[in-house]
């Protein structure tokens, strides 16, 4: 699955763009979310999530990069099918922030940064639905792919074929036919994809060249 970063795309013609990617059976927007503090950069917020919500029935894949997630869970309106992401680095209430992404009827992520082990899941792998890789540092896009991403994300595989789970595996960050085709090898399920789609000179095709992989 391709999970399209919307914050890279042209905001100028957004309502076409939705259309054509619904067009294409895209099953996912990834928006993400950033606050200034947790990530030095600011992005999207609640108004663009409704706003998206009124314009396109894909279901969004909400990227929380913020402080303090469980304080703030409230402020969205989290729709049923819907997966929302909640950094560990973010909380010390991570368990809390994921749950009550659950109570609220959208599909908990557990987002981990780079430099973040894949052994701080075990507290959280029996509640949530999938896990977010970061494979570059979050706060912008077109960033350069985090080379040890592709063993990490193998040693999660590893990690949840022994627990007998069917955790998701979403990557973030730095996504390209290349980097996407090892990151699906090592047990990727969903590939964000920012700069790569929307700076190329057909984003549809891009989408589609990455689907087909
Ligand atoms: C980075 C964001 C990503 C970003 C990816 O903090 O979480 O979702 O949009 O962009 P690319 O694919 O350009 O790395
Ligand atoms: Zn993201």
């Amino acid at each position: 699955m391709i999970s399209p970063s919307i914050m890279c795309a042209d905001f100028g013609n957004i309502r076409e763009q939705l259309a054509t990617m619904k067009e294409h059976g895209i099953v996912y927007l990834h928006v993400d979310i950033m606050d200034g503090t947790f990530v030095p950069n600011y992005t999207l917020g609640t108004d663009f999530c409704r706003f998206l919500k009124r314009e396109s029935d894909i279901p969004l894949d909400i990227h929380l990069m913020i402080t303090e997630p469980e304080k703030k869970i409230s402020w969205f309106d989290f729709q049923p099918g819907e997966f929302v992401s909640v950094h560990h680095e973010s909380t010390k209430n991570w368990r809390q922030a994921l749950q009550l992404v659950r109570d609220a009827g959208a599909k908990p992520l557990a987002a981990i940064n780079p430099p973040t082990p894949v052994s701080v899941l075990e507290d959280v792998i029996d509640l949530i639905d999938g896990v977010l890789v970061m494979t570059v540092n979050p706060g912008f896009g077109g960033q350069r792919f985090i080379e040890h991403s592709v063993n990490k994300t193998a040693r999660l595989k590893e990690m949840i074929r022994t627990k007998g789970l069917d955790t998701l595996i979403e990557v973030d960050g730095g996504v390209n036919l290349e980097t996407g085709k090892r990151l699906l090898e090592a047990g990727a399920d969903v590939l964000v994809a920012g700069s790569f789609v929307f700076s190329s000179p057909d984003p549809i095709q891009t989408i589609k060249e990455l689907k087909e992989m």
